[in-house]
């Protein structure tokens, strides 16, 4: 098969990783007789320092005319004094609104080897298997209006705002995942306080009607952050509006020891996606060859299995990452006892090795 990719490293650690998914493309490529043709554009503070502008129109219209799209991470100190209509950040929220990008997959399995790393007691860390769903183009990143107000601009305002139709088709990609795996749902929310919770679990409610074989519960977010902490190993998946998603997302990636493990997916309407690991461009160890360049991989892998319809190519790469992390390799930010301490380059060759 021939397929058309889009690569768009950012910022930070984003341009190391990116070597990482075009090297595993090109194993897979050589391995399973597929042609990627890979295509790279700036986004985020590259773009500024190119364009002019964190989305240029050339990114997005390379991003449109691809079968799938791989970013890895904006943002950095250079531009932290922008305002923030003008940030590098600006250039992820539009990509994801001009896409349609409203479904946000985190997938947080434990890697068994990987338990001594978790913060979390083994026994709890090494139970845990979760979908987050995020919803990832409305809610209050998105509402408008965003200002600051007043003669002396002392009051500040942002918007949550939904639509029934946008929280219905986020809902039902959640019930179709949990259908597709363990038949749990739990969604999140604060029903107690907002009304667009409120409005999000009648929905939920409703929906359920179509999917007898799933179970389903409510949790605010709140008790949410708390069982992730306690109990991870009692989710299946979980649906949340953009806000709380992106919270719960970060703490529960904590689970298996580091951000640097956790792929994501954001999939459109029409069934483009895109996919980028779930850290930021970690300004800190950048250009040290520090990063890990997992998640970056393992989304690479998702991308095969969600978007190119390639199962066994993704799930190739995807047992290549585990083989290197049980013959007891790691980067520096596993922190595993015993293990071979790597950098990023050498990773990278060691999951294309195998
Ligand atoms: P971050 O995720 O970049 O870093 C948080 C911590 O995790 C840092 O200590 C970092 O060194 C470590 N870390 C992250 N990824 C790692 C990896 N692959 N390997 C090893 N260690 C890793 O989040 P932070 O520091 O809050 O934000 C840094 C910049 O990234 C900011 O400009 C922020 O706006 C941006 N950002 C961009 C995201 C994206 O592009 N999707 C998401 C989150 C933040
Ligand atoms: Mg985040």
């Amino acid at each position: 098969m021939k397929k058309k990719i889009a690569i768009l490293p950012g910022d930070g650690i984003g341009r190391e990783i990116a070597s990482g998914a075009a090297a595993a493309l090109e194993a897979v490529g050589k391995r399973f007789g597929h042609e990627f043709e890979l295509e790279y554009a700036d986004i985020g503070g590259a773009a500024i320092d190119s364009h002019g502008t964190p989305l240029p129109e050339s990114t997005l219209a390379l991003a449109k005319n691809s079968d799938a799209i791989l970013l890895g991470a904006v943002g950095g100190l250079k531009w932290d004094s922008l305002p923030s209509a003008e940030r590098p950040e600006r250039g992820l929220l539009a990509i994801r609104k001009e896409l349609g990008l409203f479904a946000n997959l985190r997938p947080i399995p434990s890697f068994k080897t990987l338990v001594q790393s978790s913060p979390l007691k083994p026994e709890i860390a090494g139970n845990v298997n979760m979908l987050i769903v995020r919803e990832l183009t409305g809610g209050l990143y998105f509402g408008k209006p965003s200002e600051r107000r007043g003669d002396n601009n002392e009051v500040v305002v942002d918007t949550l705002q939904y639509t029934r139709a946008e929280i219905e088709r986020i809902v039902v990609k959640a019930f179709e995942f949990a259908k597709a795996r363990d038949g749990r749902l739990t969604s999140v929310d604060k029903a107690n306080v907002l009304e667009s919770s409120r409005m999000w679990r009648e929905i939920v409610n409703e929906k359920a009607a179509d999917y007898p074989d799933v179970t389903v519960d409510h949790m605010y977010v709140d008790a949410a952050a708390m069982k992730l902490i306690s109990n991870p190993g009692q989710f299946d998946v979980i649906v949340t509006e953009n806000l709380f998603g992106d919270i719960l997302s970060d703490e529960a990636s904590m689970i298996t020891g580091s951000l640097g493990m956790l792929p994501s997916a954001s999939l459109s309407e029409s069934g483009l996606g895109l996919y980028e690991p779930v850290h930021g461009s970690a300004p800190d160890i950048a250009g040290q060859n520090k990063a890990n360049p997992l998640a970056m991989i393992l989304s690479t892998a998702l991308m095969l299995k969600y978007s190119l319809d390639m199962r066994l190519e993704g799930e190739s790469i995807e047992r290549a990452v585990q083989s290197v992390l049980n013959d007891g390799y790691c980067t520096p930010d596993l922190q595993m006892e015993g293990s071979t301490v790597v950098g990023t380059d050498k990773m990278i060759e060691l999951v294309i090795e195998r």
